[in-house]
């Protein structure tokens, strides 16, 4: 019934674990290689544990993050970098001041660009993935909505970076944080459905109960625009990482 490739780990701790340590695979060979490697990175609370154990590894096992490139999904339209619910912040707090990446390397979307020149941050953006050689791993989180990314219902396959209005779901989610609906952000800007798609690898993460009947829309539902993240059933090398609970409905 699953249309999509699916572990089941008894905790999340079980399934970032086995995540981890497969980055840092691809980061030693593509080391040894003399090849950068790019990882996308998603921001919310699903790859909280992922980070903390990345940085286990660097400081643990000296894994160096010297060659990385990364490049985030997505970031709120109108948050400046250190706003404390940027996504810029985020990755920051919970990555990037823990490891030895090179800020150059780094690359979120500007959540403040003017509205004229957001076609041009967002081709800016596809040239520069191309030009680091296209994404080798994308880490993804699965909204209510069923968004990756932002990526929200509605969201053409093969749609690219671009700005994108937030689904009231999607923001009642995110208003404890901002400490109220009305503070959360309308928009936001997003890699695409297609510009994810293009990734050579696809690792989706979910954990909890909240997350089961979307998680099964997904993985056993037809591949939609209304859940973007059905568009996984259409990549060669996709799965899912699930918790059980996650993967309750399944
Ligand atoms: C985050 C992102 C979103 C989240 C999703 C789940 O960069 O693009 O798709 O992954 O909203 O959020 P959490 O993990 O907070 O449940």
């Amino acid at each position: 019934m699953n249309k999509v490739p699916v572990e089941i780990f008894e905790s999340p701790e079980d399934a970032v674990a086995k995540l981890a340590a497969e980055t840092a695979e691809l980061i030693r060979e593509n080391d040894a290689a003399e090849r950068p490697t790019v990882l996308g990175l998603a921001t919310g609370g699903t790859p909280i544990r992922y980070y903390q154990e990345l940085i286990r590894l660097h400081n643990e096992l000296d894994l160096s993050f010297a060659n990385v490139i990364t490049f985030n999904l997505d970031e709120y339209a109108g948050l400046p970098r250190e706003h404390k619910e940027s996504y810029w912040q985020f990755m920051h707090d919970n990555l990037f001041d823990h490891i030895d990446i090179k800020e150059e390397n780094i690359h979120i979307p500007s959540g403040t660009v003017a509205e004229e020149d957001i076609p041009a941050h967002c081709e800016e953006y596809e040239q520069a993935i191309i030009d680091a050689g296209g994404i080798d791993q994308q880490i993804l989180g699965i909204g209510r909505t069923g968004h990756i990314g932002f990526n929200e219902p509605g969201s053409p396959q093969d749609s690219l970076t671009r700005a994108i209005h937030l689904d009231s779901i999607t923001r009642e989610d995110a208003a404890p944080a901002f400490g109220g609906i009305e503070n959360v952000p309308t928009s936001a800007i997003t890699m695409g459905c297609g510009t994810i798609l293009s990734a050579r690898r696809l690792v989706l993460l979910a954990w909890g109960e909240a997350k089961a009947s979307i998680v099964k829309e997904a993985v056993q539902g037809p591949i939609s625009d209304q859940v973007s993240a059905s568009f996984l059933q259409n990549h060669p090398n996709a799965v899912f990482y699930l918790d059980e609970a996650a993967a309750s409905a399944l």
